[in-house]
């Protein structure tokens, strides 16, 4: 290809290990959370808007999954994410002054093009492209823009490009968050040092490759695998889920632990691997009762931890700890393990990881 694969066996092999550099890329110049970031009429508009309206296909839905999260808690802001090739077709209640936020790595993607064009004929007055390519269809049909700094991504499974789509729009947030009084001076500056740090954090979370792999085999032994997490996290559960079924052809679900006993559980039995997001946040008491009922049936435990977590490794139950807990950032952290895990669970079962099949890297017509 045209890029080095380097010590890498596949592309998308090393633009998991990129990620340090393309979130510091992603970060660059940013002093503050201030609205220019996002283009110069930026602050005019985000004093207007009374929402937000995010449109996405793929992994780009799942990052938006995700800040809705943030930017309900910390901007204060109602937020709704629908999926691109289903907002297109419907007819939504429309709010004028709902900001469109449109997620894209390729910003060419034809159901979230056409979704945003809806959008602006039903009266939305703004619109937001957070993207990867700033000579994109996306990016000109957007007054605002975010560039993310993912760098060329040609694995199709996503990687580096959701892990930068979650930086972007975590500036979003505390951008919003500080023009609406949520933040304070001393706030800003903690969280400017949490997303300096990031890129370390991460290093040392690659650095957990070996143990992954030793997971990786048991896996690709299965059919099927069931993905738990709650809260921040359950994106990153269905994004796990998705990396899986993409590239090793594994069936698998994400589920909102809570939501196990409604349905998923049935399925439980020795056979089963149940991969659990499990950072040491709010919920974490809640996340072990639902390990237990997984437990319970015989399920096999695979959980990724924080290191300050009491969660053990015992019959059934594996246990990897990731080096920090993170917070609010913790799912750029923890989505990482996810990726390793499948993509080493696809290079044993010896599937085409860069170009799985039936699948495109950017998918421009309907
Ligand atoms: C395709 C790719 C996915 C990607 C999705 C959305 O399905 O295989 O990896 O997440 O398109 O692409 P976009 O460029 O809009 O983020």
């Amino acid at each position: 290809g045209a890029i080095d694969l380097g010590p890498y066996r596949h592309y998308m092999q090393k633009e998991i290990f990129e990620q340090p550099r393309a979130i510091t890329d992603t970060l660059q110049g940013i002093e503050g959370f201030v609205p220019s970031l996002f283009g110069d009429k930026a602050a005019t508009v985000f004093e207007r808007i009374n929402a937000i309206q995010v449109l996405a296909c793929g992994t780009s839905y799942y990052s938006a999954m995700t800040a809705k999260y943030w930017l309900e808690s910390i901007a204060g802001i109602p937020t709704n994410v629908e999926i691109a090739s289903e907002y297109r077709y419907r007819t939504p209640a429309v709010n004028p002054d709902a900001l469109v936020v449109v997620v894209s790595q390729s910003g060419e993607t034809a159901d979230t093009l056409a979704a945003l064009k809806y959008a602006k004929e039903l009266g939305h007055k703004h619109s937001l492209a957070i993207c990867n390519v700033g000579t994109s269809a996306m990016v000109r049909e957007t007054e605002l823009s975010y560039l993310t700094r993912a760098g060329v991504e040609i694995g199709v499974a996503s990687t580096k490009a959701f892990t930068t789509q979650l930086t972007a729009l975590f500036l979003l947030t505390m951008t919003l968050a500080k023009m609406r009084g949520r933040l304070t001076p001393e706030q800003e500056h903690q969280h400017l040092k949490n997303l300096r740090h990031l890129p370390n954090a991460l290093q040392s979370v690659l650095a957990l490759e070996p143990n992954i792999i030793a997971w990786a085999e048991s896996f690709a032994r299965k059919e099927n695998a069931l993905f738990l997490g709650r809260g921040l996290h359950y994106p990153i559960a269905l994004e796990g889920a998705l990396k899986l079924k993409e590239i090793s052809y594994i069936h698998a679900e994400a589920y909102p632990a809570g939501e196990l006993k409604h349905g998923p559980l049935a399925l439980v039995t020795e056979e089963m691997p149940v991969v659990t997001v499990a950072p040491n946040d709010a919920l974490i008491e809640k996340l072990k009762s639902n390990m237990q009922e997984v437990r319970a049936r015989g399920g096999q435990l695979y959980v990724f931890a924080d290191s300050d977590s009491h969660l053990a490794s015992s019959e059934g139950v594996h246990v990897i700890r990731l080096p920090e807990h993170y917070g609010e950032l913790s799912p750029i952290l923890h989505v990482v393990p996810l990726q390793l895990l499948a993509y080493h669970t696809a290079l044993a079962r010896g599937t085409d990881v860069d170009k799985p099949r039936n699948l495109a890297k950017s998918v421009t017509v309907e």
